[in-house]
């Protein structure tokens, strides 16, 4: 097993704005194993979702480097396709469903585009994700017949469809109230326990910091850890 599931080894990120030239991460680095759940904080604007883009292969940094499980990002993109579809699963603030298709099909899809297994498995791990996160007998229902709450779960089971190494999410509480909230980052927290894959979570509710490792602070571009 590698040592990291994710490093971002010095990353610089600078924005342009005409003459003005924004610092938005200063020489940021972040190591997170395989089983450890993280929690970044920090103001609005401070890079949050800047650093969890970055580390998704969804953007490119200024300086520094990501490292993927064993697997550096290319300067020049050539792998980051198939490193999101393989090694990440995303989670974002809205759950970001399918309308027209159910709960099962959203995962049934994401089983079909990652190339990694066969179908039948592949359906068969989805059943099990299902159960775990409580939404087995949603199997068949469409979005617009689930609550946030379950809306949001669906979204965790879809993103660890592709047995992804690491998990982002990016305030994926902000539109739960506070029971729904919690019990979504349980779930997540149960399958990165159970399946020992790494979880990076952006959020702004300190009420939930309870159930992960470690927490991380942005301010003014530099990443601290943060003493509570
Ligand atoms: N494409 C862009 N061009 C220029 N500046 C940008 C761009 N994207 C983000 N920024 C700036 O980078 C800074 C960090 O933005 P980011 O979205 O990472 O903050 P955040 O910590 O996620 O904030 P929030 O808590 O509000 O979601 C902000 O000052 C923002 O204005
Ligand atoms: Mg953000």
């Amino acid at each position: 097993m590698v040592k990291y599931a994710l490093q971002l080894n010095n990353i610089s990120k600078m924005y342009h704005d005409g003459e003005d030239e924004n610092t938005v991460l200063d020489n940021v680095s972040l190591k997170v194993r395989p089983g450890e759940f993280v929690a970044i904080v920090g103001p609005s604007g401070s890079g949050k979702s800047t650093m969890l883009s970055i580390a998704g292969a969804l953007l490119s940094s200024t300086k520094g480097e990501v490292i993927v499980g064993e697997t550096p990002l290319d300067s020049n993109k050539k792998n980051w396709n198939l490193v999101r579809r393989e090694k990440i699963g995303f989670i974002f603030q809205s759950h970001q469903l399918i309308p027209y298709l159910n709960v099962g099909d959203q995962l049934n899809l994401i089983g079909r585009i990652s190339k990694k297994k066969d179908r039948e498995e592949s359906k068969k791990y989805a059943d099990e994700l299902l159960a775990d996160l409580g939404l087995a007998d949603s199997k068949t229902k469409y979005p617009n017949k689930l609550s946030g709450g379950e809306k949001q779960r669906v979204a965790i089971a879809r993103a660890f469809m592709n047995k992804p190494d690491v998990i982002l999410a990016d305030e994926p509480t902000a539109s739960l109230d506070a029971p729904r909230g919690r019990q979504v980052v349980e779930m997540i927290r149960k399958v990165v326990k159970k399946q020992n894959r790494a979880a990076i979570m952006v959020t702004h509710d300190e009420r939930i910091l309870d159930l992960v490792d470690v927490i991380y602070r942005i301010e003014n571009g530099k990443l601290y850890v943060n003493v509570m």
